[in-house]
């Protein structure tokens, strides 16, 4: 095998261009606020604290390191299943370094994860890896996990929040649609029990992202 061939990534993903990130990262923080100051937000507070605590700071709670992105296949350097064919495959090799428009639909607050909920277009879709929604048996339709990390509770990883995402969609499958807790001016918030959360956008936000991978 070449070397060219030999330099698979830790992931391929589409790449937040830096207005559309300040523009996300802006709405992530509102609902962090909002959710502060709800009682019923309070009133689960359980989920988020130590016993004992009367209060947490969920702008501190949640961290995020590297770029924002949403995840199309994690490679793990080639180590991953179906990595180096994913890496290879003309679809990924044709729009390596192209712009296309994402649109989010939803956030969602977890005791591990701040993540945003990514509807893809079909086109978008061709980039989606076969196994990437959970693996054989997940009755949910393909690109279903697509989703952008905001932020992770300490100790936990990043890949949590798509497995958070997959719950959340698991729940709504089986008709628990969460209980609506209050219209904020971003959309209606629900509760889902264990401390999710769920913000679906009024008006779905779209802007650019880059279809490139990240090496680390
Ligand atoms: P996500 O896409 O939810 O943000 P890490 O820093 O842990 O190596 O992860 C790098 C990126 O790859 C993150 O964006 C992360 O999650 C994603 N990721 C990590 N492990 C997996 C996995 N097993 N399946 C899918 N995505 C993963």
């Amino acid at each position: 095998a070449s070397l060219e061939a030999a330099c698979y990534p830790l992931y391929f993903g589409w790449f937040l261009r830096h207005s559309f990130r300040d523009e996300l990262e802006g709405l992530a923080k509102d609902l962090l606020k909002t959710l502060d100051s709800l009682e019923a937000f309070k009133k689960h507070l359980s989920d988020f604290t130590a016993e004992g605590e009367g209060a947490v700071n969920l702008e501190e709670y949640f961290q995020h390191e590297g770029p924002v992105h949403c995840t199309t296949k994690f490679c793990d350097y080639g180590n991953a299943d179906g990595a180096k064919e994913y890496a290879e495959s003309q679809v990924v090799q044709q729009r390596l370094g192209s712009v296309t428009e994402l649109q989010l639909q939803a956030l969602f607050v977890t005791p591990r994860t701040l993540g945003a909920r990514v509807a893809l277009t079909p086109e978008q879709l061709q980039l989606w890896p076969t196994d990437g929604d959970g693996g054989v048996g997940s009755a949910l339709p393909p690109g279903s996990r697509a989703h952008i990390t905001l932020g992770c509770a300490q100790g936990v990883e990043p890949v949590q929040t798509g497995l958070d995402l997959l719950q959340i969609l698991q729940l709504q499958q089986q008709g628990q649609e969460g209980v609506h807790v209050e219209d904020l001016e971003l959309g209606p918030l629900s509760y889902y029990g264990n401390g999710i959360w769920v913000l679906s956008l009024r008006e779905p936000r779209v802007g650019p992202a880059l279809f490139s991978c990240f090496h680390g």
